[in-house]
């Protein structure tokens, strides 16, 4: 075990919403502590004010452009999130029938969703077209010919916009990225054009926009700007041929700070897009993105409680009661997120430094390595930048019931997911 560290921590990712007061660990004005013993933990708290001010950074951003922000509901798919930005304005982008219905559960106006997705089902494709959604962006040649199939079929025209694969390295981890060739995704730059020829000549379709997403977690301009100019390059050609191109989608993944990491504000960046965009003749375009993590991630945190100390001669372990199950993308990616205590050290607190790790029967499930921490049993920690691909991302392995969510606006909260009971985990199950 090793002295605390004689620098002092960078700003809580999330901060102003998430920060200490009085020592006290807070969302918005709601002390943590005062959460966890009413509800229990594993938990899930989201600051509402955290996310409209990721919102309204994009809402300035693309301030007097035709654009819809279609909010990539994977991030967190929890109905009173979806509602909360519904009501803000947002449309959603969807990758599945199951987000579809959600989305619609919580009140999405059909016409405002966009259904992203390399293996989009007939049947998917069929309800989409019932329920009169906006945009199929289409990932393949072999999609645009069933839709069109699945679309005549019912009577419909299907609006659509291809998601072309620019070949753009968003440099960030492989998992996420997607915009390379090599990538499962979209369709590639130098058979876009062939495939929008296709498209047009098919009559269950009508070719609506272009598409394109390059990856998630990107903290830099430039492969944005990059993948700007290969699309409008496409749109120009596309024209040429004589297709008109309405909106152009360019996607989401702009990062959030987990560990001083520093992306360019949402209204920063998009002022760099638009320059672009205006300076090449493409300024009065409908545009549409489709931001994920940058409108929650930060707007979330999960406590945990600590279980057990298992001090260790290589290893001193910090067993807590979150697990890769909940908090799965250090396990999928080797993510890092902040581990902090609801009560705040004193200054110069002897810490030690563990491996914090959950109770799943797993070496990778683990939550954070080589933490300095003042920890005892008993104590509360909360794992930060946990409002995106957490919860949604969350399963039941080891038969672990999955937290609940609270969310919380100003001094009032709601619970806005209970805890799963144990006994729905074999409901559907038979002997
Ligand atoms: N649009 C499409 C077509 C996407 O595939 C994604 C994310 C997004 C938008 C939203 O991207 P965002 O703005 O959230 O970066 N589970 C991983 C991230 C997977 C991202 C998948 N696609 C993680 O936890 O890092």
């Amino acid at each position: 075990m090793t002295a605390s560290p004689a620098l002092p921590p960078p700003p809580l990712p999330g901060a102003p919403f998430v920060s200490y007061h009085d020592g006290q660990l807070m969302v918005e004005d709601v002390p943590l502590q005062t959460l966890a013993e009413r509800h229990g933990t594993p938990l899930f708290i989201y600051s509402k004010a955290a996310i409209l001010a990721a919102l309204a950074a994009y809402q300035r951003g693309l301030a007097g452009r035709d654009a819809l922000i279609c909010y990539a509901m994977k991030a967190n798919s929890t109905l009173a999130i979806l509602k909360l930005l519904a009501d803000a304005g947002c449309g959603f982008d969807i990758v599945s029938g199951g987000e579809l219905e959600r989305a619609l559960a919580a009140g999405a106006a059909p016409g405002r969703i966009i259904f992203s997705g390399i293996g989009k089902t007939r049947q998917e494709m069929r309800r989409a077209l019932d329920v009169g959604i906006g945009c199929f962006n289409v990932e393949s040649v072999a999609e645009l010919d069933v839709l069109s199939e699945v679309a005549q079929a019912c009577g419909r025209v299907a609006p659509v916009s291809i998601r072309v694969n620019p070949n753009v390295d968003a440099k960030t981890h492989p998992y996420i990225s997607t915009g390379l060739k090599g990538n499962k995704f979209g369709i590639a730059h130098e058979q876009a054009l062939a495939a929008y020829q296709r498209a047009a000549g098919l009559p269950g379709l009508r070719v609506a926009g272009i598409d394109c997403h390059i990856g998630s977690q990107i903290t830099a301009p430039a492969p944005y700007l990059e993948a700007m100019d290969r699309v409008l390059d496409l749109v120009a050609a596309i024209e040429v041929a004589g297709i008109p191109i309405h909106h152009i989608d360019f996607g989401g993944g702009l990062g959030i700070d987990y560990n001083g990491d520093a992306p360019p504000a949402a209204d920063a960046l998009w002022a760099a897009l638009l320059a672009r965009l205006d300076a090449r003749g493409f300024g009065g375009r409908a545009l549409m993105i489709e931001p994920g993590r940058s409108l929650v991630g930060n707007a979330g945190v999960c406590v945990t409680e600590v279980l057990y100390l298992k001090p260790g001669e290589q290893k001193s372990f910090c067993i807590v009661d979150a697990a890769m199950n909940d908090l799965p993308r250090p396990a999928l990616y080797q993510a890092f997120h902040r581990i902090v205590p609801l009560a705040e050290p004193a200054a110069g607190a002897a810490a030690a430094t563990w491996d914090v790790v959950g109770p799943v029967c797993e070496s990778g499930d683990w939550l954070g390595h080589d933490r300095a921490l003042a920890v005892r049993p008993g104590d509360r920690l909360a794992v930060l930048s946990a409002g995106a691909y957490s919860m949604s991302m969350a399963s039941n392995y080891n038969t672990r019931p999955r937290a609940a969510e609270v969310l919380v606006d100003g001094n009032s909260t709601r619970v806005v997911r209970r805890r799963e009971p144990m006994q729905d985990l074999w409901r559907l199950e038979s002997i």
